[in-house]
C-alpha cells in the first residue's frame, strides 16, 4: 500500500514495520489490494474477490479483479445459518458469529491460495457479513440490521485488518443501509452517452440507475423485490430439500406461468412502494412460499415458472415506473440470477427493445461484483470517503461507513 499523508490531517508513523501494522488513520491510501468478502440472502456461499485499487477519489478509482471465488455453504452451514436466522435465540446468534468469522477467514486463505496471491500483500478485507435481519426504518421507527460474521476472528486467523458493519451508520443516520452498492456502481460503472441500469439478481433484486458520466442527475437505486428467493425456496419444497436452486432454469422451462397467481403476488405492496426501499427475508422468504402454496394448489414447476415471472415482472414494472421515465439505454444484469436463461428470456420480453446484457459487457465476472463491491466500500473507508449514496439509501446525508478491527501488530 502507498500511503500519502493528507494536508489537513497529522502525519503518524506506522506502529510497526511489519506488513500488517500498515494502516495509519490519517492518511491517503493511494494504492490498496483489498480483499471483498460477501455472504448474501440466498445463503448458496461466500464469495470472495481480490481487487487492486489505484487512487484516492471517486471519479479517478481504478481497479482490478485479481482473483475471485464462492465457497459454497455445505448443508448443514445452510441449515446453521437458516435456524439461526428464522428461530435462533441469543444463544445460535452468538455462535453463528463466530463460526461465520472462521469460515470468511477460511475463504479469504483460499482466494489467495487459488490466486497465487499472498496474504501478506491485503492491505485491508471489506466484509459484508451474514444479513440475519433487516427492517427498513418506516414512518414511525427507525430501521434495524443485523449482519454477522465476526471480524475480530477474521482478522485473527488472516492477520489482516477487516473493515465490517457497513451498514450500521447509514441506518442510524436514518436510512436503510441499503442498498450500499450503488455507491460502487458509479464509482466504477458509469458511462459517457448511456443511461444505465444495473440490477441485481441475487436472492433479493436491486437496481442501480446511473445518468450519464457527465451528467449531474442522481443516481436512483433500491430494491426491486423478490431475486432468486423465492424460487430457491419452492425448488427446495419441490424437490423435499434435494435441490437448492432451478439450475439453468430446468424447471421453470417445464412449468406455465399462471397469469392470475402471478397478477395476485404482485398485489404485494412492496412493489407500489416509492424509493427509496429495500427488503429481505422477513418479506420474501420460505414461509413466503409455503403461504402461497396453501393458496395456490399449483403443480410444482408451475408455482416455479410463475415465482420466475414474478421476479421478471417486478423488476420491469419497477422500471416502467421510475426507471424509463429518467431514459434508460441499456440493462446490465449480474448475480446467480444471470445464470437462469428463463429468467433472463423474460426480463428481455418484458423490457424490450432495451438491451439487457450481462456482467461480461460491463468488464466483470457477474458473481463477482457484489464482492467487489464491498472491497471498494472498504478502500472508502479507509480513505475517509463516504460511500452511502443517501438518494438510495435515505440516510439524512453522506456518511464515512465500517468499523475497523486492526490486522496483527
Ligand atoms: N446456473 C444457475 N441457474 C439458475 N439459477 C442459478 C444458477 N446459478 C446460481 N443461481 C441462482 O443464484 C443464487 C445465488 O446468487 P447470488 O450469489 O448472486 O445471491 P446472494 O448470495 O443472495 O447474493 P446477494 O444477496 O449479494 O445479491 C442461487 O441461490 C440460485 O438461485
Ligand atoms: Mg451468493
Amino acid at each position: 500500500m502507498r500511503r500519502t499523508p493528507a494536508a489537513s490531517w497529522t502525519w503518524r508513523a506506522a506502529p510497526s514495520p511489519t506488513w500488517w501494522a500498515t494502516w495509519v488513520r490519517d492518511e491517503v491510501h493511494d494504492s490498496m489490494r483489498v480483499i471483498g468478502l460477501m455472504s448474501g440472502t440466498s445463503l448458496d456461499g461466500i464469495d470472495a474477490a481480490i481487487v487492486d485499487f489505484e487512487g484516492t477519489a471517486e471519479d479517478s478509482l481504478r481497479w482490478a479483479c485479481k482473483g475471485f471465488l464462492t465457497v459454497p455453504y455445505t448443508w448443514a452451514q445452510r441449515e446453521l445459518l437458516h435456524r439461526a436466522m428464522t428461530e435462533g435465540g441469543p444463544a445460535q446468534l452468538c455462535e453463528v458469529h463466530g463460526r461465520l468469522g472462521e469460515w470468511f477467514a477460511c475463504a479469504v486463505l483460499e482466494v489467495c491460495r487459488a490466486s497465487g496471491i499472498d496474504a501478506a500483500s491485503v492491505d485491508v478485507i471489506g466484509s459484508h457479513g451474514q444479513t440475519v435481519w433487516h427492517q427498513p426504518p418506516s414512518d414511525r421507527e427507525r430501521g434495524f440490521t443485523l449482519q454477522l460474521g465476526d471480524a475480530a476472528t477474521i482478522a485473527e486467523r488472516t492477520g489482516i485488518a477487516v473493515v465490517s458493519d457497513f451498514r450500521a451508520r447509514d441506518v442510524a443516520a436514518g436510512g436503510h443501509g441499503a442498498p450500499l452498492v450503488p455507491w460502487v456502481d458509479r464509482a466504477l460503472f458509469r458511462a459517457a452517452g448511456s443511461k444505465r441500469a444495473l440490477q441485481n439478481i441475487g436472492g433479493i433484486g436491486n437496481v442501480t440507475w446511473l445518468p450519464e458520466r457527465d451528467s449531474r442527475d442522481e443516481l436512483l437505486a433500491f430494491d426491486t423485490g423478490p431475486g432468486n428467493v423465492l424460487i430457491d425456496a419452492a425448488v427446495e419444497m419441490a424437490s423435499q430439500g434435494r435441490e437448492t436452486f432451478d439450475r439453468n432454469g430446468q424447471r421453470a422451462a417445464r412449468g406455465k406461468v399462471s397469469e392470475l397467481v402471478l397478477a395476485q403476488l404482485l398485489q404485494h405492496p412492496f412493489y407500489g412502494r416509492m424509493p427509496p426501499k429495500s427488503t429481505g427475508r422477513e418479506l420474501f422468504g420460505r414461509a413466503t412460499v409455503k403461504d402461497i402454496a396453501a393458496r395456490h394448489p399449483l403443480q410444482w414447476d408451475d408455482l416455479i415458472a410463475t415465482l420466475t415471472a414474478l421476479t421478471a415482472r417486478s423488476i420491469a414494472h419497477a422500471y416502467r415506473r421510475w426507471l424509463i421515465p429518467r431514459g434508460l439505454d441499456e440493462v446490465f444484469v449480474t448475480g446467480g440470477g444471470a445464470r437462469n436463461p428463463v429468467l433472463m428470456d423474460m426480463l428481455r420480453e418484458e423490457l424490450a427493445p432495451i438491451p439487457v446484457l450481462t456482467g461480461d459487457a460491463l468488464g466483470i465476472d457477474g458473481d463477482a461484483k457484489e464482492a467487489v463491491a464491498f472491497a471498494a466500500l472498504a478502500w472508502a473507508h479507509m480513505n475517509r470517503l463516504p460511500c452511502n449514496a443517501p438518494s438510495a439509501t435515505g440516510a439524512e446525508g453522506p456518511r464515512v461507513l465500517g468499523s475497523f478491527t486492526p490486522g496483527r501488530l
